[in-house]
């Protein structure tokens, strides 16, 4: 299982087309989120982490965000990421570990989680919350999509519920909002919980 926690791993999933996970479209419950902000939110510091693809980070930007921050430790949906959208600031594409993302040089407004979580090793889940916590300013919010329901296997996606959330993100987040998502993608009906949370 330590082998989720090398870019490596993915970077051949990518090259072999091996990419189960992937909607080939923005996540309509991140859709219908970022379609409710207000106009004010357009220059917010916004960082999807494990962004593979990135259909929030291009769905954001057509949008008129202009300050979103896509990080991924493989390379090559980066790299189809910059060719599909060739205008979008490369100092904003980040190839990088987001364990090792410094909180020195990057704070965020608010984060943008989607089928990352359920990526890392779950014994990383801890690290992952601090981590989360660290990279936002004072009161940025993470908001999300996280698995409500088991999977098999020692090998992504990781599964979990929300007992197990509530109890790791609370000590370092408010919890605004964890419930059944009602507006999933077809193929996940039933089995997300929507995410709000404040950093404390
Ligand atoms: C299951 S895929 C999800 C991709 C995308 N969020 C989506 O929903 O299509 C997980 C992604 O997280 C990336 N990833 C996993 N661990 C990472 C880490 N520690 N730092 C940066 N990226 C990571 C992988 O390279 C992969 O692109």
């Amino acid at each position: 299982m330590d082998n989720v926690n090398q870019a490596n791993f993915w970077q051949q999933r990518y090259e072999s087309d091996s990419i189960g996970w992937d909607m080939g479209e923005v996540s309509p419950p991140l859709k219908a989120y970022i379609d409710q902000l207000p106009n004010g939110a357009k220059h917010d510091a916004i960082l999807v982490p494990g962004a593979g693809n990135a259909y929030e980070v291009g769905y954001l930007y057509e949008q008129g965000f202009t300050n979103v921050t896509l990080v991924d430790f493989a390379p090559a949906p980066i790299t189809d990421f910059a060719k599909r959208y060739p205008d979008f600031p490369k100092d904003q594409l980040v190839c990088a570990d987001f364990f090792e993302l410094s909180p020195n040089q990057y704070k965020f407004d608010w984060i943008l989680e989607q089928t990352f979580f359920c990526a890392i090793n779950p014994q990383r889940r801890d690290e992952y919350v601090q981590q989360m916590a660290r990279l936002l300013k004072p009161k940025g919010k993470l908001v999300g999509l996280l698995f409500d329901r088991d999977f098999s296997g020692n090998q992504p996606p990781f599964g979990g519920h929300l007992e197990e959330y509530q109890q790791r993100f609370e000590t370092h987040f408010a919890i605004e909002i964890m419930q059944p998502c009602y507006n999933s993608h077809p193929a996940r009906q039933g089995s997300e919980l929507f995410i709000k949370l404040r950093a404390k």
